[in-house]
């Protein structure tokens, strides 16, 4: 049944299902998550009509090449190559947007939301990048847009934050959420082997695109801690003022240095409310993490965030954060949702910026503590004279250690020389460590992993 409403100057025509209606679904993309999500919609459809308590069927599905083998059987008439035809099916009531990337993919989801066709959608790098704009759609036009699979895979956090945990002030969400470089981390850890060496094995089990490179990079991680941040505080947040580094240069010694001190490392994303700015801090890189924190104990391909609410106190979220079954989970969540609330006339779960413009934090006025590597001649003095540089920007030292290292090109012996700081600004930490490269005795670059610490309840 249609309703006409007058809002403002436009008027919206509000789509409202009766009970016993037949709810038509339109998906795109039937690669490794659209298949997923057409045969749990087919395998579990009684549960799911049951528990939504309404009927659905998959209308149309949408490929790019309608030649290419697939595992799933369609039905004859079922599939286009053309994503047009669901936009403009009028029987169609939701679209299931599965195909990835941002050039096609915005145009769908655009098109589908101008149509008054609630999206479902798991892409992250869309809404990461266009996806304050597609929720100001979303809302001028009163068609939800729902992206639970966007981020954590099959962990509900997206609904979490929206619906569960929705009277906190979140004051920090810190998560390990990709699960190829957690896999690569956990591989050099627990094997001893090499970055790459852990990186072939990712990929030879499966667990590494055949382009892993924003995986490995951090702006895969960076794109959901964008999205995790604007539901969790409000605001349309810009991805280029986000602090990204990758797990490139970590090395198995980190890992040992790391247990020597009680940590190891792992790729966060770190989100934080600062009240009294009104900024936000929101930074992806490898860190080290206390080894009796439970983020320490996630391995593998598994995920987990850690969101703390004023109310609340800390919750974790764990689960597997990628895969078929895992993220069709997050998708069919999401259809049952969007089948409830096409029940109710103005009401949808989705994305409603509320607060102020807020500003990321820029990276150098950020504060941690720091482990940080440095590559020396082993020679006399050298210790202090690192420790000089940092005294004359005001940076402490807790600790110190060192490992043998093998020999210079031209022969001389080197050393590790690990120096643990106190908590500085990043900018600080970078001015010292731009005297530090000049002195002689240092042979290489420096290795900077923050260190993160977990406030007590
Ligand atoms: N894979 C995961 O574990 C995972 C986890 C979380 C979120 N996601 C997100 O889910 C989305 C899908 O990922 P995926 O791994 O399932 O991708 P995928 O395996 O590469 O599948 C993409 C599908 O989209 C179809 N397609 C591509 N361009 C199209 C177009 N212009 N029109 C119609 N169909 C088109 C492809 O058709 P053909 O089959 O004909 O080539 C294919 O079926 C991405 O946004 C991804 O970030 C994935």
């Amino acid at each position: 049944m249609e309703f006409g409403l007058i809002c403002g100057q436009e008027k919206r025509i509000i789509r409202v299902h009766m009970i016993g209606e037949t709810l038509q679904i339109g998906l795109v993309g039937l690669g490794t998550v659209g298949s997923g999500v057409y045969e749990a919609l087919l395998r579990n459809r009684s549960l799911l009509e049951a528990r939504a308590q309404i009927s659905y069927a998959v209308r149309k599905i949408a490929v790019r090449d309608k030649s290419k083998a697939r595992d799933v059987v369609i039905e004859e008439g079922e599939l286009t190559d053309d994503w047009r035809d669901l936009v403009n099916d009028e029987k169609i009531d939701i679209i299931i947007e599965l195909i990835g990337g941002t050039t096609e993919a915005l145009k769908l989801v655009r098109g589908a939301l101008e149509a008054g066709k609630p999206v479902v959608t798991g892409n992250k790098a869309l809404l990461a990048e266009y996806g304050a704009e597609l929720f100001r759609l979303s809302q001028s036009k009163g068609v939800p847009l729902y992206i639970e699979a966007s981020c954590g895979g099959g962990i509900p956090i997206v609904q979490s934050l929206q619906n569960s945990l929705i009277c906190n002030r979140v004051d920090s969400i810190v998560g390990i959420i990709n699960g190829t470089s957690n896999y690569v981390l956990t591989s050099m850890e627990k094997s001893h082997i090499s970055f790459e060496a852990a990186l072939d094995q990712a990929a030879k089990k499966g667990y590494a695109e055949a382009d892993s490179t924003l995986d490995i990079n951090g702006w895969d991680a960076a794109h959901k801690g964008l999205i995790l941040a604007m539901l969790a505080y409000g605001t349309p947040l810009d991805l280029n003022a986000i602090s990204v580094s990758g797990i490139e240069d970590v090395q198995p010694a980190d890992f040992e240095f790391a247990h020597r001190l009680g940590y190891t490392i792992k790729l966060l994303v770190v989100i934080k409310r600062h009240e009294e700015e009104g900024t936000l801090e929101l930074r992806v890189q490898p860190s080290f993490v206390p080894l009796d924190h439970l983020l320490a104990k996630v391995d593998g391909v598994f995920n987990a965030i850690a969101v703390r609410g004023d109310i609340v106190g800390e919750t974790i979220f764990y689960g597997r954060g990628a895969g078929k079954n895992p993220t069709s989970s997050a998708v069919l969540g999401d259809v049952v949702l969007a089948m409830r609330e096409c029940r109710l006339l103005n009401y949808h779960s989705g994305f409603h910026p509320y607060a102020k413009e807020t500003a990321v934090l820029p990276a150098r006025e950020t504060v941690t503590p720091y482990y940080v590597r440095f590559r020396v001649r082993d020679q006399h003095g050298v210790i202090a004279d690192i420790a000089a540089a940092f005294a004359r920007f005001s940076i402490g030292i807790s600790a110190t250690s060192s490992q043998e290292g093998e020999t210079t090109q031209t022969g001389e012996p080197w050393t590790h020389l690990v120096f643990i700081l106190h908590a500085c600004k990043l900018g600080q930490l970078g001015s010292a460590l731009e005297q530090i490269e000049k002195l002689d005795s240092v042979v290489s670059e420096p290795v900077v992993f923050r260190i993160e610490t977990f406030r007590e309840s």
